[in-house]
C-alpha cells in the first residue's frame, strides 16, 4: 500500500499548465512542396499539426497559393503562408527569415520538391538536354541544398530536415530517368548536410516512398500500372498510404529519431527488398 503524502503534490500538481500534447508540442517548421490535398507533404502537414507542430508552408504556383489560402484555416494557429520558388535563392532566404522572425526559429523543415519537364522525362535519360538536366537537379536537388542553406542561421539546437525521395534514385524505374538521377543526387546531399549540420545538432533523412498518385506524377509513363504492380508485388502486399508516410515522417521529424540523421527510409511496404517473386520459377 502507498503511504507516502500525496495532498500537497496533488496541489502542486493541480496548479500547474497543463503540458502540451503531442510528440510536435512547441516545434514550429516549414512546409515546402504543398500544391493541393493529394500532395505528400500535405499529409505529412496535418500530422504534425494533430501532434502539436506549429506550421509553415510556402507555394510557388497562384493556384497552390490559393489552395493553401483555403485549406490553412482547417489547421490549428495561424499558419505562415509565403510565395517560394525553389529556384530563387532569395525566396528561399526571404521565407526562411520570415518565419524565423514570427516564431524564433526554425525546428523542422519538410522538404517535398521535386520537377523535371515532361518531355525531358518521355525521352530517355540519354536523349535529356542539358537546360533540361539542370533543371531538374536545380529544382529537385539544389532546392534541398540551397533550402538548408537560407534556413542554417535560423535552425533550432535537434532541429531537423526531411526530404522526400523515390526508388528510382537507386534501382532503374521506367520513365524516371532525369528524375532518377536527382534523386541519387538528393539522397547523397542529404547524407554531406547531416555531416556538416551534425554537429551543430541538426538532423537530416530522406523518407522514399512508394508511387502515390499526386500532382507531380502525371507526367510518369505508365504510372497507374506501375502502381497497382508494385503493390501486388509488396512484401505487404498493398499500396502505400498517406498515413504510412506521414507516420514516418512524424518519427524522423521529432524526438522519437533523435539518434538518427543521413538516412533514407523507405515507406514502401517493403517493395525494395525484393529480388525475384515466386512466379520467377527459373530464378529461385
Ligand atoms: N507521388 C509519389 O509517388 C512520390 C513517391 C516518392 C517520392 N515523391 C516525392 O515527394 C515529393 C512531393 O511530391 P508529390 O508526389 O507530393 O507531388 P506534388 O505535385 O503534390 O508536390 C510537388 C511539389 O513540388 C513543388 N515544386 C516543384 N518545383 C518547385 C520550385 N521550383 N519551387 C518550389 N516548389 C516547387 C510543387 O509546387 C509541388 O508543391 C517530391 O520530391 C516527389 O519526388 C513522390
Amino acid at each position: 500500500m502507498n503511504t507516502a503524502p500525496t495532498a500537497g503534490r496533488s496541489a502542486t500538481a493541480l496548479a500547474e499548465p497543463p503540458a502540451p500534447a503531442g510528440l510536435m508540442a512547441g516545434r514550429k517548421g516549414l512546409v515546402v512542396g504543398v500544391v493541393n490535398q493529394r500532395s505528400i507533404a500535405w499529409g505529412i502537414a496535418r500530422r504534425l499539426a494533430d501532434e502539436g507542430a506549429e506550421l509553415g508552408f510556402t507555394y510557388r504556383s497562384v493556384s497552390a497559393g490559393k489552395w493553401l489560402e483555403r485549406a490553412l484555416p482547417r489547421l490549428p494557429g495561424d499558419p505562415y503562408l509565403g510565395a517560394c520558388d525553389a529556384l530563387s535563392d532569395g525566396d528561399m532566404e526571404r521565407v526562411c527569415a520570415e518565419f524565423a522572425e514570427r516564431h524564433g526559429q526554425i525546428d523542422f523543415i519538410v522538404h517535398a520538391v521535386a520537377h523535371a519537364d515532361k518531355d525531358e522525362l518521355a525521352g530517355g535519360l540519354a536523349a535529356t538536354s542539358r537546360a533540361g538536366f539542370t533543371h531538374a537537379m536545380e529544382s529537385s536537388v539544389y532546392s534541398l541544398i540551397g533550402l538548408a542553406g537560407a534556413a542554417r542561421p535560423h535552425l533550432a539546437p535537434h532541429a531537423s530536415v526531411l526530404s522526400l525521395s523515390y526508388l528510382g534514385a537507386e534501382r532503374v524505374c521506367h520513365g524516371y530517368n532525369v528524375l532518377g538521377v536527382a534523386k541519387a543526387a538528393l539522397e547523397s546531399a542529404a547524407r554531406y548536410l547531416a555531416a556538416e549540420l551534425g554537429p551543430a545538432g541538426t538532423r537530416v533523412n530522406v523518407l522514399s516512398a512508394g508511387p502515390m498518385r499526386t500532382l507531380a506524377t502525371f507526367g510518369l509513363p505508365n504510372f497507374t500500372t506501375s502502381m497497382s504492380q508494385r503493390a501486388q508485388r509488396s512484401p505487404l502486399a498493398r499500396p502505400i498510404t498517406a498515413d504510412d508516410v506521414a507516420g514516418t515522417a512524424l518519427y524522423l521529424l521529432s524526438d522519437l529519431s533523435s539518434g538518427v540523421t543521413g538516412e533514407t527510409v523507405y515507406v514502401d511496404a517493403g517493395y525494395h527488398i525484393m529480388g525475384t517473386w515466386p512466379s520467377e520459377d527459373s530464378h529461385e
